[in-house]
C-alpha cells in the first residue's frame, strides 16, 4: 500500500538499489496510476538529475546513468506490431539494458519477457501495489528489496 505520491517515491529509491543491469520491468495498472512516478523515482534514485519526460507520444526515452543504460517505454499509443518493427524497437535489447515498459500488453509478442511484474490499483486514497518475479533475476531482485 502507497499511502501518496512520496509513498511511490520511496518504494523506487529501494527498487533502484536492485535494480541489476538487464532486468526487465512491465509496470501494469491504469491511466495515472502511478507508472511514470515510478520510473522517475527510480531514475532520480540512480542519480539522473534531468527531467523525466513521459515518453506517451515519443514511446521510448533513453536513459544513461552511469554505467546502466535505461529504455523507458510507454507502449499506450502503439497501434500495432508493425509499428514497434518499423521503429527498430528491436534493436534496443541489448542484454544489459534495464527496461521499464509502461502498458506492456500493447506489444504483446514484440518484448522480452519480464523479470519482474508491477502492478498498481487506484484506491481511494493511495496505491496498492503488488510485484511479482516472473525469473531467477527478478528474484534476486526481490530479496533485495
Ligand atoms: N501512491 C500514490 N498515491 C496517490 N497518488 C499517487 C501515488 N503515486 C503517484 N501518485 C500520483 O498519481 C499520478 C500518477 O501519474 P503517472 O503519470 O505516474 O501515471 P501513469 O501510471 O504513468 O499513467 P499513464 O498510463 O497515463 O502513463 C500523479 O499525479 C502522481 O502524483
Ligand atoms: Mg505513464
Amino acid at each position: 500500500m502507497l499511502a501518496g505520491e512520496n509513498a511511490t517515491f520511496d518504494f523506487a529509491r529501494r527498487l533502484a538499489a536492485a535494480i541489476k543491469p538487464g532486468l526487465v520491468i512491465y509496470l501494469h495498472g491504469d491511466l495515472g496510476a502511478g507508472k511514470t512516478t515510478l520510473v522517475r523515482g527510480i531514475l532520480n534514485a540512480l542519480g539522473h538529475s534531468g527531467r523525466v519526460k513521459s515518453p506517451t507520444y515519443t514511446l521510448l526515452e533513453t536513459y544513461r546513468i552511469g554505467e546502466l543504460e535505461l529504455r523507458h517505454f510507454d507502449l499506450y499509443r502503439l497501434n500495432s506490431p508493425e509499428e514497434w518493427q518499423s521503429a527498430g524497437f528491436d534493436d534496443e535489447f541489448d542484454a544489459g539494458n534495464i527496461f521499464l515498459i509502461e502498458w506492456p500488453e500493447q506489444a504483446r509478442g514484440c518484448l522480452p519477457p519480464a523479470d519482474l511484474d508491477v502492478r498498481f490499483t487506484i484506491l481511494d486514497e493511495g496505491r496498492e501495489l503488488n510485484i511479482d518475479a516472473k525469473s531467477k533475476l527478478g528474484e534476486q531482485c526481490l530479496t533485495c528489496l
